[in-house]
């Protein structure tokens, strides 16, 4: 069985990240004292991907209030949780499991009853302790409602990374891939390199290769050349926020590639825990697209490759409209069109 790569740990009352700027060079897990730390981790992508995001954010919470004194009472602590909360809440938009992961632990701490700093500084734990557990659980039923999908597929394309790294399990996108493998169906991944900050390259690539499968990156302008001489049999991508109509937003990039794949009649897949889905966001233009510093354009690493002031265009993520997927691989099974029903009616379906 695929090991989950260590994105997020915590040991020894520490939280500790797998500093995913520095990958695939060096593989330095890093010690993040307090929430301000947490924040520049998830801002400058030291963790990232939507639902590794999430539970990152949640330990972060946790780190925010760590330190108060034993004598806080209930409402200072909570009003130093809920500044935390909003804080931490800056540091990336668009992946919805950002909010989705704070929210759940303001409400699980606001309608408890307990009253002593400790009580409540160990609720909060446990809360960001169950969020990363039930990410890996996730991460395992999208990969089992995967497989089927896959029957006789033996190359796919994916773009940016949504494996191991992205979640605190065996990812999203790469789920399926990973629990094919186990079942002996091993399947060859066309990673986009997925410029400009190169998540295809630098960690899907990477990832794979420590599962010992197969893997070729392709600059992101070969897709449609690999979709039409590859036997590329499905495309799936992960994704950060998916609106209740079905429209999605993934890193920038993905919507060029699902209008190829529609071309070529290649299956598009979107695999996602369905707490990515926003039914507060009606469709995808409404989703907020987080814009990043011009640099990571006009330069290549540290070489500057455009000229100085010329102006850039850099948003992290663009919105695939849903009429492109084939279909969301889900936590919860495979849903189809129409989306705006069958998203809701999944929603409603009380949890086995
Ligand atoms: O900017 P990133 O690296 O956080 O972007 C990540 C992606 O776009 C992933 O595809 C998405 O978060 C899904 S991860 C399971």
């Amino acid at each position: 069985m695929t090991k989950a790569q260590p994105t997020v740990v915590f040991e020894n009352q520490t939280v500790y990240l797998l500093d995913q700027t520095l990958l695939p060079l060096e593989r330095v897990m890093i010690t993040i004292p307090d929430a301000p730390t947490m924040w520049e981790a998830i801002k400058v992508l030291r963790v990232r991907g939507a639902p590794a995001i999430g539970v990152a954010a949640a330990f972060g919470l946790w780190l925010g209030v760590k330190n108060l004194p034993e004598d806080t009472t209930r409402s200072a602590f909570l009003e130093k949780l809920i500044e935390t909360r909003d804080y931490l809440a800056t540091s990336r938009p668009t992946a919805v499991n950002l909010f989705w992961a704070l929210d759940r632990m303001m409400q699980r701490l606001q309608a408890s009853n307990f009253l002593s700093a400790s009580d409540l500084k160990n609720a909060v734990l446990a809360q960001a302790l169950a969020i990363k557990a039930s990410e890996e659980q996730t991460s395992n039923l999208i990969g089992e409602h995967g497989v089927p999908l896959l029957a006789g597929v033996s190359s796919i394309l994916t773009h940016c990374n949504a494996g191991s790294l992205a979640t605190t399990g065996i990812g999203t996108a790469l789920a399926p891939i990973y629990a094919a493998a186990a079942r002996g169906q091993i399947i060859h991944v066309y990673a986009d390199e997925t410029r400009p900050l190169l998540q295809g390259a630098r960690l899907t690539a990477w990832e794979l290769q420590q599962a010992g499968l197969p893997v070729t990156v392709i600059t992101d302008n070969m897709a449609a050349t690999v979709m039409r001489d590859k036997n590329i049999g499905a495309v799936i991508v992960g994704c950060d926020r998916v609106a209740a109509n079905g429209d999605f937003a993934n890193k920038i990039g993905t919507y060029g590639v699902a209008i190829l794949a529609k071309e070529h009649e290649i299956a598009f897949y979107v695999a996602a825990p369905f707490s990515t889905i926003d039914f507060a966001t009606p469709d995808g233009l409404s989703i907020e697209i987080e814009q990043r510093h011009a640099d990571e354009v006009s330069s290549f690493g540290l070489r500057r490759t455009a000229p100085e002031g010329v102006n850039v265009f850099n948003p992290a993520f663009d919105v695939t409209p849903a009429k492109y997927v084939t279909a969301f691989i889900t936590d919860r099974g495979v849903i189809r069109a129409p989306y705006f029903e069958n998203l809701k009616a999944a929603n409603a379906k009380p949890l086995e």
